[in-house]
């Protein structure tokens, strides 16, 4: 499993992108209005930081607009996937784009049949939210779980499913072992799954028996 960044907040990225780990970058309206910046600059400075790839948004929710938008996301830079929500006109919309070889995350998926569609229509990337599916009961492991077998079912489908809305390390051990290519997470997120107390705690032994054995 790959691991994206879910940011657009360049001074958190630059970190995570220097350990060589982050081989993409996920963003989405909500974090574009938060960063208080035109998203033209937002889009450009994550580009030439990642060369991975970089999904953006279309604010656009009809079919001819979503295209329209598409073009000109996908025109700012060679990386850029547009992101497109898996409703009528985004399905739509991403089979137009995928026929353009304009690459497609097909987003805020919330159903097996959703992630369906998105493969049969050509998309590049499936994004199931793992979080909110939590948030209403259900578990976002068995989302990612119930696409995968779909997917390995029908070996004409060649979407990667991109597990979003993590919220913490243990989404990301469950989006593994669900079966997910990449999973997208904070720069905190990422920061917490280099954790664990035993390794601070031995760090610190190791430390404190080589000092004391200097002094002998
Ligand atoms: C990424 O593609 C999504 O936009 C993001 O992970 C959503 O996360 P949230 O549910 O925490 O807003």
């Amino acid at each position: 499993m790959k691991f994206f960044l879910d940011t657009v907040d360049i001074k958190a990225l630059a970190p995570s992108v220097e350990t060589g780990l982050i081989e993409g970058v996920t963003t989405n309206p909500s974090m574009m209005a938060q960063s208080r910046r035109p998203q033209r600059e937002v889009i450009l400075d994550i580009c030439s930081l990642v060369k991975g790839p970089v999904s953006v948004e279309v604010i656009a929710t009809d079919y001819t607009e979503i295209v329209r938008e598409a073009h000109d996301l996908a025109n700012l830079a060679s990386n850029v996937v547009v992101k497109v929500p898996v409703t009528f006109d985004g399905i739509k919309a991403c089979q137009k784009l995928h026929q353009e070889a304009i690459p497609v995350n097909a987003t805020l998926c919330f159903s097996p049949l959703q992630a369906l569609l998105a493969a049969r229509a050509g998309a590049t990337y499936v994004s199931p939210f793992m979080g909110r599916i939590d948030d209403c009961g259900q578990e976002g492991k068995e989302l990612i779980a119930s696409i995968r077998t779909l997917y390995d079912d029908d070996s004409s489908l060649e979407t990667q499913i991109l597990a979003a809305s993590v919220r913490h390390a243990k989404h990301v051990l469950e989006a593994a072992y669900a079966g997910a290519d990449i999973v997208t997470v904070t720069p905190q997120v990422f920061r917490s799954l280099y954790a664990h107390p035993l390794s601070d705690k031995g760090l610190e032994q190791f430390l404190k028996d080589w000092q004391a054995a200097q002094k002998t």
